[in-house]
């Protein structure tokens, strides 16, 4: 593959940065930027509108099936479509977040994301971001990191980021609800959260967002040359 074809796969549990490194990654390698969170998420919300529980498989899954998934550029920016409508936004609060865990954790919901995410990374040019990337979706990925950084740490990057948008938060709640995100997302018998044995590991707790990105860039230049 050459320099405009590699599949670069970033995986790690929540709050890692994932998102905001996955972005400015994908800028300065022009590459298509894939957050594979954000279609799970964008499904919990098709659910949770239809007043739907997340017990009930079958609806659930009829849901998902019908939701019509995309990603729209503006402004640079890449944001999730649900059927046409632009749900980047809604799909980030609290509620949605849990409710997505207990939708991601259904084989049948992860089967429907997976063909799509294949699809739209099979062209190569593209950072998918998630937590089964390298092990699952792309396990052949030119480039795979894991991401990670301590619960404490990622709690409280994530209660910053909620109270910047307006949201009443708590520290405490914020952080025990990324360890209960974490439980379930690792223990889940479907493409559970853990490190692809060839994933390059990254800890980003004491390091900023612009170390982590260049550090990466220098992983995938390196990776270029001697491909
Ligand atoms: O990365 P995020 O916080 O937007 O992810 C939301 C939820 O979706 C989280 O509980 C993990 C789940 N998820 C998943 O199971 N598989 C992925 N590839 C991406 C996210």
């Amino acid at each position: 593959r050459d320099r405009n074809g590699l599949i670069v796969a970033i995986d790690g549990p929540s709050g890692a940065g994932k998102s905001t490194i996955t972005r400015q990654l994908a800028s300065i390698l022009s590459y298509i930027y894939i957050d594979t969170g954000a279609m799970y998420r964008a499904l919990a919300l098709a659910v949770s509108r239809a007043g739907v529980s997340a017990d009930a498989d079958q609806q659930v899954l009829e849901i998902c099936r019908q939701s019509e998934l995309a990603f729209v550029r503006e402004n640079g920016v890449s944001r999730i479509t649900l059927n046409g409508e632009d749900v980047a936004d809604l799909i980030r609060s609290p509620e949605i977040s849990l409710l997505t865990s207990r939708i991601a954790c259904k084989k049948a919901v992860r089967e429907l994301l997976l063909v799509k995410q294949r699809e739209m990374g099979k062209g190569g040019g593209v950072i998918l971001e998630g937590r089964d990337i390298g092990t699952v979706v792309f396990p052949d990925a030119d480039v795979k990191f894991f991401l990670s950084a301590s619960a404490e740490e990622r709690g409280r990057r994530r209660y910053l980021e909620l109270k910047a948008k307006g949201e009443a938060v708590d520290l405490d709640q914020t952080v025990a609800e990324v360890i209960a995100r974490d439980l379930q997302d690792e223990n889940r018998d479907h493409a559970p959260l853990r490190q692809a044995e060839d994933a390059i590991a990254v800890d980003s707790t004491s390091l900023s967002i612009g170390e982590v990105v260049d550090g990466m860039v220098q992983v995938i230049e390196d990776r270029l040359m001697i491909a």
